[in-house]
């Protein structure tokens, strides 16, 4: 057992940020199992009291501390935080906060992951910890572990699927004759659509778990802001009766792969033949395809919405923090490179590397945030120094040309 995620009873420590539909199936899953060398000592929660007062709170354990201070939760000593507020901020500076604590760190956040996961994931390494986020996609189906381990010995060209279980338990039950508004009203109820629906209809839940893909399986960087998306709020009745007819059904489908020396990515509905194995799926199911250039497709699927499918994918990823398993590293040179940057304190915005350029000489670009032209410099003559660098990385600024664009380096 990793040294820094024990204490003197032998025990993983665990804080869970957040005591909603997710945290509270934790601490149940948690109470289920028993598991000797994990103990939840920490819940934090704004709203504490009301929590506390809450059925559910007897999932917690007899010493477990309840806190409505997230400067308590991340002061104390749990070696594991599990982040299940969501949302980029605050989330991102306690992540940040726990990982240069020394802690380890398990989140479902899917946009935190999709827009800032290559600056955390060094944080992480730099400081010697662990941070998990098998549950930012598809629920309780291990996709994200299964690629990492299981698939790392292939070359991923595409990936295809159903990545959003309130879509999918909207559209199957659209299929079978209901109402687009009464169906959402369901998913809410039930606990499956973000706090904002918008972001499961419009499909932008959808493209940050495809982004993430992308990351573990193709080692692309994308940008969820230029991921295409399309609506499933404007599918109708009608649509259904068509795509019937032309032997099809709808499903909102994600899909990434490489094409030519670039990228192709989009995310909404689209007409899907009745044969396929995805128009099978009903309900919170998702479903992720693999393309690998030597073993072919490879199908996950089960359900990828609720709590108790979603705290699966967290118990495990707690699991493996305190076995100090190390998950498969960033490749080398990545790692390498972020890691100088968080010397500096600028953080990553994305990273690009494209296929096409020669494998001894590989071509990438990094973008920043905004940040002082000093602070860039030092990164540059940090980088220089490391053996993988051939050449002095060239550093250039990006021209603001209206508001919306941010000043990088
Ligand atoms: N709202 C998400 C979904 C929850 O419906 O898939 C799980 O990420």
């Amino acid at each position: 057992m990793n040294e820094r995620e024990t204490k003197s009873n032998g025990k993983a420590r665990v804080a869970i940020l957040g005591y909603g539909t997710v945290g509270i199936s934790v601490a149940k899953a948690l109470q289920m199992l028993g598991l000797p060398s994990i103990e939840l000592s920490q819940i934090f929660n704004r709203d504490v009291a009301r929590k506390q007062a809450l059925p559910e709170a007897r999932f917690a354990g007899f010493d477990t501390v309840w806190t409505g201070s997230v400067d308590e939760a991340l002061g104390s000593d749990a070696t594991i935080v599990v982040e299940l507020i969501g949302g980029v901020d605050p989330a991102r500076d306690w992540i940040r906060r726990a990982l240069t604590a020394g802690k380890s760190v398990v989140t479902a956040n899917k946009q935190l992951i999709a827009y800032h996961g290559v600056e955390l994931l060094a944080l992480a390494e730099a400081n010697g910890v662990q941070l998990l986020y098998g549950a930012a996609v598809a629920g309780g189906v291990p996709v994200i572990p299964g690629i990492m381990q299981g698939q790392s010995g292939d070359r991923i060209t595409r990936i295809s699927g159903l990545l959003n279980g309130t879509c999918n338990y909207i559209l199957s039950r659209m299929e079978a004759g209901d109402r687009y508004a009464d169906v959402l009203a369901d998913a809410q109820r039930l606990g499956y659509a973000e706090s904002d629906p918008t972001a499961d209809v419009g499909g932008f839940d959808a493209r940050a778990k495809l982004c993430i893909l992308s990351r573990v399986a193709m080692h692309v960087e994308l940008n969820p802001d230029e991921v295409g998306t399309q609506t499933i709020a404007d599918v109708d009745a009608v649509d259904f009766a068509y795509a019937r007819e032309l032997g099809c059904t709808i499903r909102q489908v994600s899909r990434a792969q490489r094409e030519g020396g670039g990228m192709y990515a989009r995310v909404g509905p689209m007409l899907v033949p009745r044969e396929s194995p995805i128009a099978w799926s009903h309900g919170t199911q998702n479903m992720v395809v693999t393309t690998g250039t030597l073993g072919g497709d490879v199908v996950f699927s089960g359900h990828g919405a609720g709590g108790d499918a979603t705290a699966v994918a967290v118990v495990s990823d707690i699991v493996a923090a305190a076995q100090g398993s190390r998950p498969v590293s960033l490749p080398v040179i990545v790692s390498a490179i972020a890691g100088a940057l968080a010397q500096v304190d600028a953080n990553i915005d994305s990273l690009l590397q494209r296929p096409g350029y020669p494998k001894h000489r590989l071509a990438f670009v990094v973008t920043t945030e905004p940040c002082r032209t000093s602070t860039i410099e030092r990164a540059v003559t940090e980088m220089a120094k490391l053996d993988c660098m051939l050449a002095r990385p060239l550093a250039l600024q990006r021209l603001v040309v209206d508001d919306k664009d941010e000043e990088t380096a």
